[in-house]
């Protein structure tokens, strides 16, 4: 039987919520980022890696892009977590065209890429994010409003708050895809 594990970079728990549910589903270990190295990647036939979304990019993406001479052999999901909705196709269309600026075309079509939808609580932001989401406000707030896209709509309906989008069942096709390569 094929080894899998859970790998994930969470720095409000949103994403490692998501990455134990895979991994309860998928009977398999969630690691913190932190704790994975190329040694870690080398011991597993199929790797789910879930990031944060921040400003575009992927929390310790890096893993992945720094060990694709690895992983190109292996079996590879990656999911995003973030606070667009995901069933919006303009949100996603924003992720994958942030997705191919680093990754590869190579990666892109390697890796089984899946979204989901986490929350945001404004008072546990630490400074840096604190200051980036109100930079973005202002921003977002100086525009056309007919300019604004659903995401920027969400980011300032939601500014301040707290919200969570986390929800068990959107793992599904996911836990799919990965239980299709253990067969
Ligand atoms: C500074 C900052 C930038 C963010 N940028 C994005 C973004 O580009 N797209 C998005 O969908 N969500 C964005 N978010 C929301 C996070 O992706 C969301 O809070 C997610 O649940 C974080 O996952 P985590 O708690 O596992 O780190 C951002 C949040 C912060 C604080």
């Amino acid at each position: 039987m094929s080894k899998t594990i859970v790998i994930y970079d969470s720095k409000y728990g949103h994403t490692k919520q998501y990455a134990e549910w895979i991994a309860k589903e998928c009977s398999c270990a969630a690691l913190p980022r932190k704790q994975a190295s190329s040694a870690t990647l080398s011991d597993y036939d199929t790797i789910i890696y879930g990031g944060g979304l921040y400003a575009g990019g992927v929390s310790g993406i890096n893993l992945l892009t720094e060990n694709y001479d690895l992983l190109n052999t292996k079996n590879v999901i990656l999911f995003t977590c973030g606070l667009a909705d995901p069933e919006n196709k303009e949100n996603v269309t924003h992720i994958r065209e942030a997705l191919s600026k680093v990754l590869s075309s190579d990666m892109m079509s390697h890796f089984q890429i899946f979204h989901l939808r986490g929350g945001i609580d404004y008072k546990r932001l630490n400074l840096i994010h604190k200051a980036m989401m109100g930079m973005m406000r202002k921003m977002l707030l100086g525009k056309n409003p007919s300019e604004l896209s659903t995401e920027d709509e969400e980011l300032l309906r939601t500014y301040g708050k707290v919200v969570d989008f986390t929800d068990c069942n959107s793992i599904s096709s996911l836990v799919a895809c990965a239980n299709s390569f253990s067969k």
